[in-house]
């Protein structure tokens, strides 16, 4: 039971501990701990032990000696904010964003921290998901940097804004329904750093987008709308015009890093018959169908029905390329079934594609199937799942292209496992 709540300052331990310590006093939201942080944990938390539990804490880097609060007591999990560093990280930088920290903005969970170590502390993230979900030790995966990125900041072509009661756009405390004002997020393109000056009184949410021309749109949920709905990006020479509503890579230079990163790993040639599964507005399957040609073709599987209006309004004129509306499980269940296919991009949701979904593709034999994921603990899941159907794990890359975040993304190659050297 939590009376009152316990201070307790200890002196720094040599070694990183790995396993909770002895048993004491029960923690309670409010108390207050000297600790050393452990190793990164999926979601962007550090691993911390004290009375016996393991605490998840956000603002600290492996390493450090801090002073923790703790936020949320539960049976299975505790969480706490570093609220004071004791002995700093040489990774530990000045948060370029004034709303990042303790009980303020919960979208970025790394901005005290140097890029170099963000995504090495991905990359770490990633082969633990590996090694546990995967069982494959030393996958070698890298998370690169996107071209032009220097400072992590100004990325993010997209965003979505809570609003508070007053009307005032902002960002949610983390895992909390208070929203916390914001005039600027660092991580936003520059036309969408400072939040309209209108407000928003009424509305559940505000979207905002940036075009590479540089044409800002936003909308309200609720209320008018200002400016159009729709912005134009290019792509390795194309131009598309994508509505606010439907998928689109966050990052401004994220398109073309993993257009390439798809093709690349794919290799698709002439003639061939590939699946875009999970296509959003058809991103993938633009140069796909470019690169099997008008003797190939390429299906296009989407579930969601603006995303798939998108994708007719920017690929209509290609002839090789057939739209499908519809849950991915179903087409590919679906009677008379899909057909022949070569090669299958799959690009699902954070929660992976899923056993079911993976049997059914691997009963397909392409010769490879490129996985498109931003989440590696889905991603290690549906390898083993591809490993248990006939397919073995051939090497991925990682894209740093959510930096100041937790998160990344992953472009991850599977060939048969029979077949395993058609694939340079
Ligand atoms: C991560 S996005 C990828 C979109 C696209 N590949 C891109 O890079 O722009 C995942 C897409 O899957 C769609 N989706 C989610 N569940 C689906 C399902 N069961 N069947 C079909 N589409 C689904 C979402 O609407 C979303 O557009």
């Amino acid at each position: 039971m939590c009376r009152g709540n316990l201070i307790q300052v200890s002196v720094r331990s040599t070694v990183i501990p790995d396993a909770p310590a002895k048993t004491l006093a029960p923690l309670c939201v409010g108390d207050v701990l000297d600790v050393t942080i452990g190793q990164i944990a999926h979601g962007g938390h550090f691993i911390a032990h004290a009375n016996g539990r393991t605490i998840f804490v956000r603002h600290a880097i492996t390493g450090e000696f801090a002073r923790i609060k703790i936020t949320e007591v539960r049976s299975k999990i505790v969480r706490a904010d570093a609220v004071e560093i004791l002995e700093p990280s040489p990774d530990r930088v000045s948060p370029p964003c004034a709303f990042a920290g303790p009980q303020l903005c919960g979208g970025c969970d790394f901005q005290h921290i140097s890029l170099g170590r963000q995504r090495a502390l991905k990359q770490q993230v990633v082969a633990d998901a590996f090694r546990r979900h995967a069982r494959l030790v030393d996958v070698g995966i890298h998370v690169l940097p996107i071209a032009g990125d220097d400072d992590g900041l100004h990325w993010r072509t997209r965003v979505r804004w809570g609003v508070d009661r007053q009307g005032h756009a902002g960002f949610h405390v983390f895992r909390s329904s208070t929203v916390l004002p914001v005039d600027k997020c660092m991580i936003a393109t520059a036309g969408q750093g400072v939040v309209p000056a209108a407000t928003y009184r009424g509305a559940q949410e505000v979207r905002s987008a940036e075009g590479s021309d540089g044409e800002v749109v936003v909308t309200a949920t609720g209320t008018a709308s200002s400016g159009g709905s729709r912005v134009t990006q290019f792509v390795l020479g194309r131009s598309w015009q994508i509505g606010l509503a439907s998928f689109w890579q966050g990052h401004r230079g994220a398109p073309d890093t993993l257009v390439r990163a798809v093709l690349a790993a794919g290799d698709p040639r002439i003639g061939e018959h590939w699946w875009d599964l999970y296509s959003g507005v058809g991103l993938f399957s633009a140069y796909l169908a470019a690169a099997v040609g008008p003797t190939g073709s390429l299906v296009a599987v989407e579930g969601d029905s603006r995303s798939v209006r998108d994708a007719r309004r920017n690929l209509h004129q290609e002839a090789n390329i057939k739209l499908v509306e519809g849950q991915v499980g179903d087409w590919l269940g679906s009677a008379p079934g899909p057909g022949r296919v070569d090669g299958i991009v799959l690009d699902p949701p954070r929660t992976g594609a899923g056993h079911a979904i993976v049997s059914q593709i691997a009963a397909r034999k392409p010769r490879v199937v490129v996985y498109v994921a931003c989440d590696p603990v889905a991603l290690a899941r549906d390898v083993e799942a591809f490993a248990s159907n006939g397919y073995r794990f051939a090497g991925a890359t990682g894209f740093d292209t959510f930096p100041m975040t937790h998160h990344v993304e992953l472009v991850a190659t599977l060939v048969p496992i029979d077949a395993a050297d058609q694939i340079s």
